[in-house]
């Protein structure tokens, strides 16, 4: 099928910048001598987890349950879930464990370890636990030097049922970074702080099978990975317009768009509106940080070239653009077809039901995403 022939708007997911994205990594992180987990949460699907897989160990990490059964109905049966998991979810922990080969979960409370232990034995599983240490992000996780760093992984160790996998952290922080050096402050912290405190617990005696750490801005900057066992990136599979801001990719490395059409084409205002509203592209501010003009995205014609004009703003199904330069505002009229490279691709990726591959200028498959939880 071509390209211009899908229905809008639809998700473009070029595979060839795919398969370049995830050599690339899988080449960087071996070469830092540490295992590559990726973050499914960007594309919630099982043929792109494959590609990012392949010559590693085959784990992922998951961001939902409904990830976690999706990819281990497929025969991918080495996850880590990691969000703090709550009781509530316990029960549907253990049914995804019983047809794993490891499934580890995450904690960074207490109160968790002695219930999640019973759920586990009561069920006839083992539960993987890491300790979630707070690396500077703040959103959650311990920080190191709290006594709850240290005597949550005793919690751990003492109930039956789970095993203590190690301690694991996600430098969020990263994408605030307001220059390079920063940045490579921050991935240098995300690492030498796990290590250190790593170190601290082995000095008190427990064993800590995994360091885990990631992001896309920390593992694409990283100088080394020494004291690591494993990172967890997930953005740069897809890569998006603020990944290019910040420096992790250049803007030919982004592989997903949406393809949307013209619906409105305003001579006063020089204004045209697509169908690709907050719903298709997600209402993510990007780099507004330091962008201001960043929009909700960039504009680009079918053959992925930037035509220079944002999406500036959004409503649920109306995205608008303003065209200054005449000859190009002619020929955007209704009906015309653009793609979008929004803000951020995990964020779009996720208010679609699937994928339409695009290999060498054509449509060539459709890959299912597993949304909800
Ligand atoms: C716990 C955790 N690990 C890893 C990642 C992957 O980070 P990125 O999307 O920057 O690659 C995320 C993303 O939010 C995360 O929450």
């Amino acid at each position: 099928m071509e390209l211009n022939e899908l229905k809008t708007p639809s998700l473009v997911l070029d595979v060839e910048r795919v398969r370049r994205n995830a050599d690339r990594m899988a080449a960087r992180v071996s070469r830092l001598g540490a295992d590559l987990r990726p973050h499914v949460k960007t594309h919630k699907c099982v043929e792109v987890a494959r590609l990012q897989t392949a010559g590693h160990r085959g784990g992922i990490t998951v961001s939902t349950l409904a990830e976690a059964r999706a990819f281990v109905a497929q025969g991918i049966n080495d996850i880590t879930y990691a969000v703090p998991v709550e009781p509530g979810k316990f029960d549907e922990a253990v049914e995804v464990a019983r047809e794993c080969e490891r499934f580890a979960l995450i904690t960074d409370d207490a109160s968790v370890p002695a219930p999640l232990g019973e759920a586990a034995r009561s069920g006839g599983v083992t539960f993987d636990v890491f300790l979630k240490v707070d690396c500077g992000y703040h959103r959650c996780g311990v920080e190191p030097h709290l006594p709850e760093a240290r005597a949550i992984p005793r919690l751990i160790c003492d109930s039956p049922g789970l095993r203590f996998a190690g301690i694991l952290t996600h430098a969020g922080h990263s994408y605030h970074a307001r220059s390079r050096e920063e940045l490579l402050d921050i991935a240098r912290h995300e690492r030498d702080s796990m290590r250190d405190f790593a170190a601290v617990l082995r000095a008190e005696g427990l064993e800590v099978p995994v360091v885990s750490i990631g992001s896309t801005p920390t593992v694409t900057q990283v100088d080394h990975l020494e004291g690591v066992d494993e990172v967890r990136p997930g953005n740069y599979i897809f890569f998006d317009a603020f990944q290019a801001a910040l420096g992790s990719c250049a803007f030919d490395d982004c592989a997903l768009t949406v393809l949307a059409a013209v619906t409105h084409h305003d001579r006063t205002r020089r204004k045209i509106v697509l169908d690709a509203g907050a719903i298709a592209l997600s209402k993510d501010r990007g780099a507004v940080e330091f962008d201001e003009a960043c929009g909700y995205g960039r504009v680009l014609d079918l053959e992925g070239r930037d035509l220079g004009l944002r999406v500036e703003s959004l409503s649920q199904e109306h995205g608008a653009v303003r065209v200054h330069d005449e000859k190009l505002f002619d020929s955007l009229r209704v009906g015309a077809r653009v793609r979008v490279l929004a803000n951020h691709s995990c964020l779009t990726a996720a208010q679609h039901s699937h994928y339409h591959v695009l290999e060498s200028g054509r449509i060539v498959d459709r890959w299912e995403i597993h949304r909800g939880w």
